[in-house]
Formats: C-alpha cells, sequence, structure tokens
C-alpha cells in the first residue's frame, strides 16, 4: 500500500510518501524574518511550495500519482490558514487521483512515528518541543494526556530566556552549552501541580535574576535542572499509575542531553526502557501523517468529512490500532 501524507499544521510544509518504508520525505519550511509564526504568512509560504514539494516526493519516490492508494492529511491541532492549505491540497488530490483519504491527528503522527522507528510498543511519551510540553499514554481506544503545561512550552520558555538574555535562536543548544560551565544552582520556581507543569514563573524568575546581575551560566545551568527535573517527575509518575514499562521522547527538546540523561536514569530506577525518537523525524514532517494515516486505514478507520479543527486535541482522535 502506498501512501502519501500531508503536514502543513505550522512552520513546515511537508509531504511523504510510505509503504511499510520511507520513499520519500520532502520539507520546505517558513522561518519568520523576525519575532513568531505569522499565520498568513506560513500559509503563503505553503501555498508556493506545496507543487514543488509535491513533485519533489514523487521525483524521490520514484512513482506517479496514480500508483498511489491512499492520501492522508493532518487535520488539526494548527494554524487555521496552514491547516487550510492541507486541506485544499489533499481535496485536489483525491480529485486527481479518485483515491481515499484519511484525517490524522498531528500529535499522534509525532507519537506514531517515534515508536515505529524506535519499535517502542506501548510507551509513556514524554512529547516537549517548542509548542508542547505533554506527557501521554494509550489507554481504551485514546492516547490520553496524563500531564501538561498549564502555560508555555518547556521549549518556548527556554528560547525566551535565552533570547532576551544572550540572544539568538534556537535557545535549546545555547542553553546546554552555557549550562555545562554552570556550577552553582540557583534557586527557581519548581511548579509541579498534581500532574501538570508549569513554566512561565521560572521563566520570569530567572530573568529577574539575570537582571539582578546573577552568572547566565549558573542561571541556565539552574533553568535546565529545574525544568527537566519536573519532566522526569510526572514521566514518573505516569509510568507509575500507567504500569507502562516504556518511555519515549520526542520534540524538539528531546534533543537535550541532560533531559535524556535524567530520564535514562528514571527508567533504570524503575526498570523501564528509555527510547529517543532520531532527530530527523521527532520535527513535523509529511512522513509522520503517511504512518498514522496507514495505521489509522488498516483499523478499519475511515474519515467521511474532509475538514480541519484547528483545536483538535491528541485525546480526542480516535486510536483502533493499539489492541492486540
Ligand atoms: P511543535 O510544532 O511540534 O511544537 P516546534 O516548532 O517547537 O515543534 P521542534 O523542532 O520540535 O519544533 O522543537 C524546537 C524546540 O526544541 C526549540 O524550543 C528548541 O530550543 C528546542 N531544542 C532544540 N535543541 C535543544 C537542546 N539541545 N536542548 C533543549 N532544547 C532544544
Ligand atoms: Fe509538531
Amino acid at each position: 500500500m502506498l501512501i502519501l501524507g500531508i503536514e502543513s499544521t505550522a512552520h513546515t510544509f511537508g509531504i511523504g510518501i510510505f509503504d511499510g518504508k520511507i520513499l520519500a520525505d520532502a520539507r520546505s519550511v517558513y522561518k519568520p524574518l523576525k519575532g513568531g509564526i505569522h499565520p498568513a504568512e506560513a500559509a503563503k509560504h505553503h501555498e508556493n511550495a506545496k507543487e514543488e514539494i509535491l513533485a519533489k516526493a514523487l521525483n524521490e519516490a520514484g512513482i506517479g500519482l496514480s500508483d498511489l492508494d491512499l492520501l492522508a492529511y493532518a487535520a488539526g491541532p494548527g494554524l487555521p490558514p496552514c491547516l487550510r492549505v492541507g486541506l485544499d491540497f489533499v481535496k485536489k488530490l483525491r480529485r486527481e487521483t479518485k483515491k481515499p483519504v484519511v484525517a490524522v491527528n498531528h500529535p499522534v503522527a509525532h507519537i506514531e512515528i517515534a515508536k515505529m522507528l524506535t519499535k517502542a510498543k506501548d510507551p509513556v511519551v514524554l512529547y516537549t518541543s517548542g509548542g508542547n510540553t505533554q506527557v501521554i499514554g494509550y489507554a481504551s481506544g485514546r492516547y490520553r494526556v496524563f500531564g501538561e503545561t498549564q502555560d508555555i512550552a518547556v521549549g518556548n520558555a527556554i528560547d525566551t530566556f535565552i533570547r532576551e538574555t544572550v540572544g539568538g535562536y534556537p535557545g535549546g543548544p545555547a542553553m546546554e552549552h552555557l549550562a555545562s560551565k554552570g556550577r552553582n544552582y540557583i534557586e527557581l520556581p519548581y511548579v509541579v501541580k498534581g500532574m501538570d507543569l508549569s513554566f512561565s514563573g521560572i521563566l520570569t524568575a530567572a530573568m529577574e535574576k539575570y537582571k539582578r546581575g546573577a552568572d547566565i551560566s549558573d542561571l541556565c545551568f539552574s533553568f535546565q535542572e529545574t525544568c527537566y527535573a519536573m519532566l522526569t517527575e510526572v514521566t514518573e509518575r505516569a509510568l507509575a499509575h500507567s504500569e507502562k514499562k516504556e518511555v519515549l521522547l520526542t520534540g524538539g527538546v528531546a534533543a537535550s542531553e541532560r533531559l535524556q540523561e535524567m530520564i535514562s536514569i528514571m527508567c533504570k530506577e524503575r526498570n523501564a526502557s528509555a527510547f529517543l525518537c532520531p532527530k530527523e523525524y521527532s520535527g513535523d514532517n509529511g512522513i509522520m501523517i503517511a504512518v498514522a494515516g496507514f495505521l489509522a486505514y488498516r483499523s478499519g478507520h475511515r474519515t467521511k468529512k474532509l475538514d480541519f479543527d484547528s483545536k483538535w486535541r491528541v485525546d480526542e482522535a480516535e486510536i483502533m490500532w493499539m489492541e492486540g
């Protein structure tokens, strides 16, 4: 079965072609000139990139449109103008190919590609990026959110702190480098409420201490230690409650060596296995949409109405392929 997946939820327009193996992975990433992502501009980028990315993907896979068996697209969550581009494009491809189409939930796709590549079976997923911080695990037909940030994502907190102090983007690698030179722990608010987390207080406190002259390396060291300890605590509790035996790290912040280390130590102590999504596929891409679309279709899912939902939560998506 040959599946084409379309990703367009935020900054990336991607098309992946999958048949059990990754045959093509074409992407174009919108980069704002300054500041954050402008939804209308990102959509314009996708609009301009889509035909070229399709041609590139088909060429890479060495197939034509008529060879495809199934089309999949990311239907949410995401930025409405960007989702619209993906939806319109899949409708056009459906008219041209007359093939079935499945709507895919974007975070579910992040989880499925990570599982496929690491061979994790039924993990507690720690999904941490610039836009998301969630601890997720499968139970009775859904990916349940065990815990999540109540305000900003951890990557966003890191990026903002680095941008406002030493400058530059992304903040993660810069923070990691500075932290390696830090020696003294500076107290920052450690905020875990039940299974939920908060990172905005850490950001405010760290900024305040920076302005009052605290050493930047010590601050980065403390920032990391605090955030990653919080993430590890919630992940550990999710493991204990769910009685799962695997942890899967994905999203951009999963590249942090210190976070990987903390999660590995915790897993070892609990006799669980830690898995890490390869970097090339932890960011947004079309392959992950094709993979999740394939799993959904193969397990009997049929999308009736083609639409998008910019607020579609991971725990609202029906998961039919995990039992048995
Ligand atoms: P999504 O749309 O899924 O939220 P995203 O747009 O945030 O994804 P990603 O590439 O998944 O994109 O994640 C980027 C984030 O990862 C940034 O916040 C960046 O600072 C962070 N990051 C990258 N490398 C590291 C690192 N070594 N340590 C910590 N954070 C890192
Ligand atoms: Fe994403």
